[in-house]
């Protein structure tokens, strides 16, 4: 007989384990099947985000930023360095202590909420919405499992270059650029997407050569035009060399390094030898093994699950969120669509609006937004006003000692409510969450420049954007 739940949740990444955990907090019984497995067998919950994406690249973030401060901004403040060293191998450690407390931590909020765990591979067996969907789990806890409702959560892969597979040590995806054993004498990166410039901003800072070959020709073209060309410069004075406009031709892997042949933006002939290769060029949904056939789960034509705007399939019951439907392939939109889906399934009106979903890139300085940006506002016909502060006249970023980047807010021009937000500069992950706030509650630049501020903050650039809106910024 298999066991029986009200809720079987499929993948245990942010998507999936904060749906199981929401709806075991309304009184259903809930199962969460995951099949991340650690080195030492043990159950790894937390799936792309955890063990190989946003916990892992941000403790690498912070372990090459403190070497590159040590290295070069500390003596400014009166530090001397002597015998400066990294040692990768310990660098790698602490990672992987952070993503096991992570993992452990999810096996905890599980047990603390009562949601059981299935440490295996789930796929459809059959069943209906009537009777319960039946899944079937292979591996450590393998079994069957009859739930009423089911909500996939299998998250996204990596996408490889045609021609290029990932092989793990030349030619790297995320979970390789996570784990290189020695900074690399030249590091290749194929697209100047998020995992490129972060990744890349890594291994450069812990003294990699790196080269960023980018195919489209306008760089970081999701992002504000004023903050991307910012960042452009800001990463090229770093010592990123990033190509736009390229199409690779030919990458060949050898023993000893990576050959790479390209054409450039005016169409001529490139070519690089490098240590090591990332292919960041997008991830694509992961439904491998899901058995979807088996009960007529539509797959759309890029291969999402398909879904409503409330993440319902086409079958009844069967939910599916996070990476492996349409929409931004971010950590917190998986979870608010988990969180919406579970409180849906009590009769709730779970909502999720995208139109507030920020975006960061954590690189050096970072990068956020939250709604429209100014190209996107012009494309529209929207009538809007603009505002900007740089944080080269903010006293919290001179103590600091990082003045680098801005903090722009874009209003309606009629209703002054506020349509976006972008931060380049220290913190700009911090900082955004107020721009997210003000949107959520329809506030106008006028509210954010009337709110009192600590001084001395960053988030004083923010009030200074604001007031910038109506050309009465009081520190420039
Ligand atoms: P996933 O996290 O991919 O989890 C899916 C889980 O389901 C996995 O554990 C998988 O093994 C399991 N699974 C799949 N199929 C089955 C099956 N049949 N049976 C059982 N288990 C199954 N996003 C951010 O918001 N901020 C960041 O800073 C950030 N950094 C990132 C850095 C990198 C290098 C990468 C690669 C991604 C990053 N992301 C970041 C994106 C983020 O990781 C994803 O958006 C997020 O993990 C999606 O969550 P999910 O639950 O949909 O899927
Ligand atoms: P991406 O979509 O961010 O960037 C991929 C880049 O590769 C694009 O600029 C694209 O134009 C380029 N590209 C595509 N094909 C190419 C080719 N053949 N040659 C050269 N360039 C090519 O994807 P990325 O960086 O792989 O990350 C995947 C997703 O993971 C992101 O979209 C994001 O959703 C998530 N992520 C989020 C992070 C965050 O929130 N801080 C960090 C890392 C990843």
């Amino acid at each position: 007989m298999p066991d029986t739940y009200d809720v079987a949740v499929i993948g245990a990444g942010p998507g999936g384990y904060i749906a199981a955990i929401r709806a075991a907090q309304l009184g259903f019984s809930v199962a969460c099947i995951d099949d991340w497995t650690r080195a030492d067998g043990k159950p790894a919950p937390g799936g792309t985000c955890t063990n190989v994406g946003c916990i892992p690249s941000k403790a690498l973030l912070q372990s090459s930023e403190h070497y590159e401060h040590a290295g070069h901004a500390f003596a400014e403040h009166g530090i001397d360095v002597k015998g400066l060293a990294i040692d990768v191998g310990r660098m790698l450690a602490r990672k992987e202590k952070v993503v096991a407390q992570n993992n452990d931590g999810i096996l905890y909020l599980f047990r603390k909420n009562k949601v059981k765990f299935v440490h295996g591979r789930g796929a459809f067996a059959g069943g209906s919405a009537k009777d319960g969907w039946l899944l079937a789990v292979e591996g450590p806890q393998a079994g069957e499992i009859r739930a009423k409702h089911v909500i996939v959560a299998t998250g996204s892969k990596p996408r490889p270059l045609p021609g290029a597979p990932f092989d793990s040590v030349r030619v790297l995806d995320n979970a390789g650029a996570l784990t290189i054993p020695e900074v690399p004498r030249r590091l290749g990166v194929v697209g100047a997407g998020v995992i490129g410039l972060e990744m890349g901003s890594v291994w450069r800072r812990l003294g990699a050569e790196v080269t960023v070959l980018e195919a489209l020709p306008a760089f970081l073209g999701a992002a504000d035009e004023a903050v991307a060309k910012e960042a452009q410069k800001l990463f090229a004075r770093q010592g990123l060399a990033i190509h736009l406009g390229v199409s690779i031709t030919s990458v060949k892997a050898g023993r000893s390094g990576v050959k790479v042949d390209w054409n450039d933006a005016g169409g001529a002939a490139q070519s690089a030898a490098f240590d090591r290769l990332i292919v960041s060029i997008g991830r694509v949904p992961n439904t491998e093994g899901l058995n979807a056939a088996a009960v007529g789960l539509a797959i759309d034509e890029r291969g999402f699950v398909a879904v409503d705007g409330e993440c319902r399939t086409n079958l009844p019951q069967v939910w599916a969120v996070g990476d492996v439907v349409r929409g931004p392939m971010l950590a917190h939109k998986a979870e608010e669509e988990g969180v919406a889906v579970a409180e849906r399934i009590a009769g709730q009106h779970g909502h999720v609006d995208f139109d507030t979903v920020p975006w960061v890139i954590y690189t050096s300085p970072e990068i956020a937004w939250v709604g429209r940006t100014e190209q996107q506002l012009k494309a529209a016909g929207v009538a809007y006003r603009a505002g900007s502060f740089p944080f080269a006249a903010n006293g919290r970023a001179r103590a600091l000692g990082d003045t680098s980047g801005f903090v722009k807010i874009l209003a309606d021009a009629a209703t002054d409510r506020i349509l976006g937000v972008h931060v380049i500069g220290p913190f700009a992950s911090e900082l955004i969450a107020e721009g997210v706030v003000a949107m959520e509650f329809g506030a106008s630049s006028e509210d954010l420049a009337r709110i009192c501020h600590a001084h001395p903050s960053l988030s004083e650039a923010t009030k200074e954007a604001a007031l910038a809106v109506d050309k009465r910024t009081l520190n420039l």
